[in-house]
């Protein structure tokens, strides 16, 4: 076997119920889980109906490319979102769900010939970056995200001589778990350190349509519509080479189970990344094909999404301010929250116990980088369940700080 594989760390939830093996959960209390990522908000009845009626794809193999229709659509959402003019035969691949794209796009674009091999990535961040380095062959390279430099990656900490073996950076914007947005200058500085070092970046931004003001028009603000990878490129006069965005269906659309999302952006990247996927075999089931192009052609139930989220930010912050320290997010569905005390194990495995509500130790998303591990001391409170669970959860939050013996 590869013995690559054998690098892999286990899944953060892996480690949560390895946590909580043993524990028994307060009986009296009902299950209040928000430590997953997955929304749950109900599927749009348009998106379940154009599956169903697209049953008879079926009966052929689609192609890797993903049809016509579906690179079209995507291309539309593109202009109206990014503000950009992608050529949906070129520089738009239908993928199956972000996370199988961000995996495959390193063993794609990571070059084996070179002896060092890095790929930078944020810490704390989604597994799925250091789990793709590693079995591309090359090492993951953290930078830490903390409070004292605004949750942002510190690309200037990178040593000059280290450059030269970046083959691949992964952003996360809005990020998970901080929901930070990047800024224009924080684009701006990504961008040139790819224009002097020559590596690609992948941007992920499977978060971008979970913000918070409506209003605020587009890029306009922190809470506004984040400011996407393509945009920024384009309002900075930059091309897009070594430039890809990843997006998704599953939040912005509450199709978890679909498994549907795009790339876009570099088409030479585009090409290679489609050649690989052709040998891989990855192509999208038609019917999902038919389903996804509805869904992004369509932004009302969006709209709705976001209001319910919004709904249960504004009434959960209030009620936990005061007893964790955390600051709103910019986007995304997350609070990243400080426990009092400083353990986020013995915090999640005893909330779990006391008050049988689940979050997610912000350890188990991060890794030890320059001596700390930066998600040491968190949680990870996904606000994914509905209005009154999630109220109800932040209720029993503080009731568990209020009343836990002084350590
Ligand atoms: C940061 C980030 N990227 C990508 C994904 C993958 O999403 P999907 O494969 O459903 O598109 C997730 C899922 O939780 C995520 O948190």
């Amino acid at each position: 076997m590869n013995p690559r594989l054998n690098q892999l760390q286990p899944y953060p939830f892996q480690r949560l119920r390895e946590l909580f093996a043993g524990v028994t959960p307060n009986p009296a209390l009902k299950a209040v889980n928000l430590s997953i990522g997955e929304p749950k908000h109900a599927t749009p009845e348009f998106i379940k109906e154009a599956l169903t009626a697209n049953l008879h794809g079926l009966s052929s193999y689609p192609v890797t490319q993903g049809s016509e229709d579906l690179r079209e659509a995507i291309s539309i959402w593109c202009r109206m979102r990014y503000g950009v003019d992608l050529d949906p035969a070129t520089q738009i691949l239908p993928v199956n769900g972000s996370r199988e794209a961000l995996f495959a796009f390193a063993q794609a674009v990571i070059d084996p010939s070179k002896h060092v091999k890095r790929v930078l990535a944020p810490n704390p961040f989604y597994q799925i970056y250091e789990g793709a380095a590693l079995l591309a062959g090359a090492k993951p390279y953290f930078l830490n995200t903390l409070p004292e430099n605004g949750y942002r990656c510190d690309f200037s900490a990178i040593p000059e001589d280290m450059w030269e073996t970046v083959q691949l950076a992964y952003v996360c914007s809005p990020g998970n778990p901080t929901g930070k947005v990047m800024s224009l200058s924080d684009w701006r500085e990504v961008f040139e350190l790819s224009n002097r070092h020559g590596f690609v970046i992948a941007s992920d931004e499977c978060y971008s349509e979970i913000y918070f003001n409506e209003d605020a028009g587009k890029d306009a603000g922190a809470t506004g519509a984040p400011l996407g990878a393509l945009t920024a490129a384009k309002q900075l006069g930059r091309d897009f080479r070594n430039l890809v965005v990843f997006n998704s269906l599953s939040k912005r659309s509450n199709v978890p189970g679909l498994r549907s999302g795009f790339v876009a952006g570099d088409a030479e990247l585009i090409r290679q990344f489609l050649l690989y996927r052709t040998y891989h075999g990855s192509a999208m089931n038609p019917a999902i094909q038919a389903a996804s192009a509805a869904a992004w052609r369509d932004e009302g139930h969006v709209h709705e999404n976001r209001r319910q989220y919004r709904e249960k930010f504004a009434a959960v912050m209030p009620i936990l301010h005061g007893t964790l320290e955390f600051e709103a997010p910019n986007a995304a569905f997350y609070l990243w929250a400080k426990v009092p005390g400083g353990d986020d194990t013995a915090f999640a495995r005893d909330l779990y116990r006391e008050k049988h509500v689940t979050v997610l130790p912000g350890s188990y998303l991060a890794r030890e980088a320059k001596g700390v591990n930066p998600g040491r001391g968190y949680i990870r409170i996904a606000l994914v369940d509905g209005l009154e669970p999630c109220i109800e959860a932040a209720r029993r939050i503080v009731d568990f700080v209020n009343t836990a013996p002084a350590s």
